[in-house]
């Protein structure tokens, strides 16, 4: 194995391998741009082959005929209960996707189907959909990447929301899972110096993609694994002020009624991030989190949190962003609260994509007509990768890189730079 920027290729984080901010030679490139990690996928029952047969593209569980619905207990309780028109989906290749979630491993809880194949989506393309590029590698169990994947926040949402805080120091990213919102971070120049979550297959996704970042992996809910981290980012700091503290922490346990208690034991992970601002005064803070926490406890939750913040003396704002607007091809709404300590105007990130509006129903879905470019669509985002069958594919395969249809796919592989893609889409106006 040929050895690149003194790592075996193998090892070497980037498909353009960068030393030093310096792409190496070009034969190294082009060594590196012919590997594919991740393209596998999940193995399907015979039941499950027949129902993803009968879903056409675009389609879903209301385009299965009856007697295969009647074999599926699954397919019945969705028929009686009237289920969503996302499960069993099959992707239309001219729009964004729906929402990658973790259960891309199966078709009955998402849109997953592979709009031409009759397969689920891999590993790959759907890291695609969320935009993390071909360089980045997903390790850590099989079952662990379909989390890792669908968990992330999308690389080119989070480098949109980065963009927004000021990059004069060093940032730290909690609960930072394979590392989605860092690489979005990386992006626009901020330097993580510590990721932290407490599972081992998020810790060796993000360690290998991330050679720079000390990553520790630590439970964020106990007092001596806070504790730990302080002690960690004060020692990595060497006294320097912390300028960013980003962290995507989930959501559920959040049990109690009423305002925020730090004795309460209940408390969801996402209190912990005032934990951690109240002792260590980031500049900034990026908080991300599903839409849902709007709603949660009747909006309790999301005031409790605002309120804190402000006691912490923060400016903040809080968005809703629709991924799609970003260039990501994939129709995902997350919610982010910026903060301040400087009390800077905090502006919404601009977006250079069109948003996607249904009118009467899912089906009738399309581009808002406002004058931006149309978004990123499925084909364009993974028609290049290679055929392969269901539970086919390979962690590590050969890839013909000189065969590409779209810039997104260019992208993808590191051949251009996002604002390449952007500027190119303005000019041919796709839409
Ligand atoms: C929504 S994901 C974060 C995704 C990440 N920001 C990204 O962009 O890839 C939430 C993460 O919190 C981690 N987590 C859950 N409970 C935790 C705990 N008690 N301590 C530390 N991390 C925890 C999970 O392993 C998961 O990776």
């Amino acid at each position: 194995m040929k050895i690149c920027c003194g790592k075996t290729f193998k090892a070497c984080r980037k498909t353009l391998c960068v030393n030093n901010g310096t792409i190496s030679t070009s034969e190294q490139k082009l060594e590196l741009e012919k590997i594919l990690f991740n393209h596998i996928c999940s193995t399907l029952s015979e039941l499950d082959m027949e129902i993803l047969q009968s879903v056409p593209s675009g389609g879903n569980w209301k385009d299965i005929p009856e007697a295969t619905i009647a074999k599926s207990a699954r397919l019945t309780q969705i028929k009686n209960s009237g289920g969503r028109t996302t499960y069993y989906g099959r992707l239309d290749g001219n729009l964004p996707s729906y929402t990658v979630n973790t259960y891309f491993n199966r078709p009955g809880n998402g849109s997953f189907i592979h709009p031409m194949q009759d397969r689920l989506i891999s590993q790959r393309e759907a890291a695609r959909l969320q935009s993390f590029p071909d360089s980045y590698r997903f390790l850590g169990s099989f079952s662990s990447r379909f989390k890792q994947i669908g968990n992330a926040v999308p690389p080119l949402l989070a480098r949109a929301v980065s963009d927004r805080i000021r990059k004069k120091g060093l940032s730290v990213d909690v609960f930072c899972g394979a590392g989605g919102l860092s690489e979005g971070l990386q992006a626009t120049g901020h330097r993580i110096v510590l990721a932290s979550d407490f599972n081992a297959h998020m810790c060796e996704t993000y360690r290998y993609n991330h050679p720079h970042t000390l990553t520790k992996q630590l439970d964020l809910s106990s007092i001596e694994g806070i504790i730990e981290l302080i002690h960690i980012i004060e020692t990595e700091l060497h006294g320097r002020t912390l300028n960013l503290l980003a962290g995507g922490p989930p959501c559920q346990g959040f049990s109690t009624a009423g305002k925020w208690n730090h004795t309460d034991s209940r408390n969801s992970l996402v209190f912990k991030m005032i934990e951690l601002i109240h002792t260590l005064q980031p500049e900034n803070v990026i908080l991300e989190n599903v839409p849902g926490i709007r709603w949660m406890q009747h909006g309790r939750v999301l005031e409790s949190l605002l309120d804190s913040f402000e006691k912490e003396g923060y400016r903040t704002r809080a968005f809703l962003l629709h991924a799609e607007e970003y260039g990501v091809p994939q129709r995902r709404k997350r919610v982010f609260i910026l903060a301040n300590r400087n009390n800077e105007v905090i502006e919404k990130p601009d977006s250079c994509f069109a948003r996607i509006v249904s009118r009467k129903t899912r089906e009738s879905a399309q581009p808002e007509e406002n004058g931006l470019s149309h978004p990123i669509s499925v084909f364009e985002a993974i028609s290049d990768l290679p055929k392969i069958s269901s539970g086919g594919g390979s962690d590590v395969m050969d890839y013909n890189s000189s065969w590409t249809t779209s810039d997104y796919q260019c992208f993808m592989r590191g051949m251009i730079p996002f604002e390449e893609l952007v500027k190119r889409r303005k000019a041919n106006k796709v839409d």
